[in-house]
């Protein structure tokens, strides 16, 4: 297996709806309802790279199969060092290190692009990956919120984690 990382570009759009499409339609991973398809993501990818922040996918024999990238964690301009991380790979893509990979490669970027702070905010449900993989990348459990979403009929709570990405 030979996976690359590289920044997005404005041809991967189709591929990052159908893999998000597929986790709003199915899973608690993220709190959206209705999936936005691919009309979203110029605007995402350019708010993402405008405000200086990476947007990794990675690439498996030519396909995107997954992507990561970091925003910030609130718009008030204090919490400037402070981002919160999105990673999502293609279903048939899991379990078997590529987060691992998108991840890190994402948090050095990020890291060096001047963030300090990096949280994760991983919804209740079937996300025992994530919560592994975060864990794993040196996330620390910072708190739980309860009962914030509510999605296929059932109240979901979140775990926050956080990393520093500061230097020694
Ligand atoms: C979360 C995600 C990015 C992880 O990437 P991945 O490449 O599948 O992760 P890895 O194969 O590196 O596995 C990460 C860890 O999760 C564990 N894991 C994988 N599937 C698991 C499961 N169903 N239950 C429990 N642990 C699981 C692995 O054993 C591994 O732990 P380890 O490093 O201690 O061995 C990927 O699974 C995914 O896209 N999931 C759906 C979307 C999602 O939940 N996104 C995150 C939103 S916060």
């Amino acid at each position: 297996m030979s996976v690359g990382l590289r920044p997005v570009g404005r041809g991967d759009v189709d591929a990052l709806a159908r893999i998000y499409d597929h986790y709003v339609a199915t899973s608690t991973a993220t709190f959206e309802l209705d999936p936005p398809g691919a009309g979203m993501w110029p605007e995402k990818i350019a708010a993402v790279t405008g405000g200086g922040w990476p947007f990794h996918v990675a690439v498996l024999d030519d396909d995107v199969v997954g992507y990561a990238y970091v925003a910030p964690w609130r718009t008030r301009p204090a919490y400037a060092h402070t981002v919160e991380d999105a990673i999502y790979l293609a279903p048939g893509a899991t379990g078997r290190g590529i987060g691992g990979l998108l991840l890190g490669s994402v948090l050095e970027a990020a890291a060096a692009a001047g963030a300090r702070e990096a949280i994760a905010v991983v919804a209740d449900g079937d996300t025992a990956a994530s919560l592994a993989l975060h864990r794993r990348a040196g996330f620390a459990d910072a708190g739980r919120l309860e009962r914030v979403g509510r999605k296929f009929d059932r109240w979901l709570g979140t775990t926050l984690l956080q990393k520093s990405l500061a230097g020694p």
